[in-house]
């Protein structure tokens, strides 16, 4: 074992939620919407690029920050420069606009994941996008993605590369995502990364405003995803509806 996974060994809730025998209810807090997308286009492109990471590290510098062990790239986000130049950084936390960044327009790669993703769930705003990546043993310790820009938007992980062992707890979930795979899951549980891996977990994040966004958070409901594409979330018959 290396030092790394060696160093993440004491975090043992997320070993132990891995277990099957745990759960015995469907997952509220991860919901899986597509899977087999092909993002090999993206992940060669960022074999090319390896000049595009860490540009912009507010994410990921802060101190205190749950996210010390991550790489970065921002293809959308907040106006940065308009923080710098008013000196005022709150409203980062406030604010629903997100601007395209330079590197969007380098990695076109991106492009139709993120728009597929849009289209698939009725997405009518397109939030915070940003390529993420977490070495071999690393772990984005537990935290609450807190601010109303979380609460406005609903929050996606487009798998990029993913080996067996990187670990996603959201409150008492645990899940395994599979390069491919597409999830939504609710941000506003406590969650926590664990990468027991022997590969870099690369994450595409795509905050998406979708026109029905809380039927997704209902505890009771069971999910359907249809082969033409359209979300169903199964209520009460009064609330049934098509997400699409
Ligand atoms: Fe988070």
């Amino acid at each position: 074992m290396n030092q790394s996974l060696t160093q993440a060994a004491p975090h043992l809730q997320i070993e132990a939620l891995l277990n099957p025998h745990l759960k015995v209810s469907p997952m509220k807090n991860f919901l899986k919407i597509a899977e087999g997308c092909d993002v090999m286009p993206l992940m060669c492109a960022l074999a090319y690029r390896p000049d595009l990471w860490n540009q912009n590290t507010l994410r990921t510098a802060i101190p205190g920050t749950p996210h010390s062990q991550v790489s970065d790239i921002w293809l959308r986000f907040n106006d940065m420069e308009r923080a710098n130049r008013t000196g005022d950084a709150s409203y980062v936390f406030d604010e629903h606009e997100s601007i395209d960044y330079p590197a969007f327009g380098q990695l076109p790669q991106a492009r139709p994941l993120i728009f597929g993703l849009m289209a698939r769930v009725g997405g009518e705003r397109l939030g915070r996008c940003l390529i993420t990546k977490l070495p071999p043993g690393g772990h984005i310790t537990p935290h609450v993605d807190g601010g109303s820009h979380a609460a406005y938007y609903e929050r996606f992980h487009i798998v990029l590369n993913a080996k067996a062992g990187s670990r996603f707890r959201a409150g008492d979930e645990v899940v395994e995502m599979k390069t491919g795979e597409i999830y939504w899951f609710d941000n506003s549980q406590e969650h926590e990364v664990l990468n027991a891996s022997s590969d870099d977990r690369v994450h595409l994040i795509v905050d998406v405003r979708c026109k029905t966004p809380a039927v997704a958070r209902s505890a009771e409901s069971s999910h359907v995803i249809t082969p033409d594409g359209l979300w169903w979330v199964e209520t009460s018959p009064a609330e049934q509806g098509c997400h699409g």
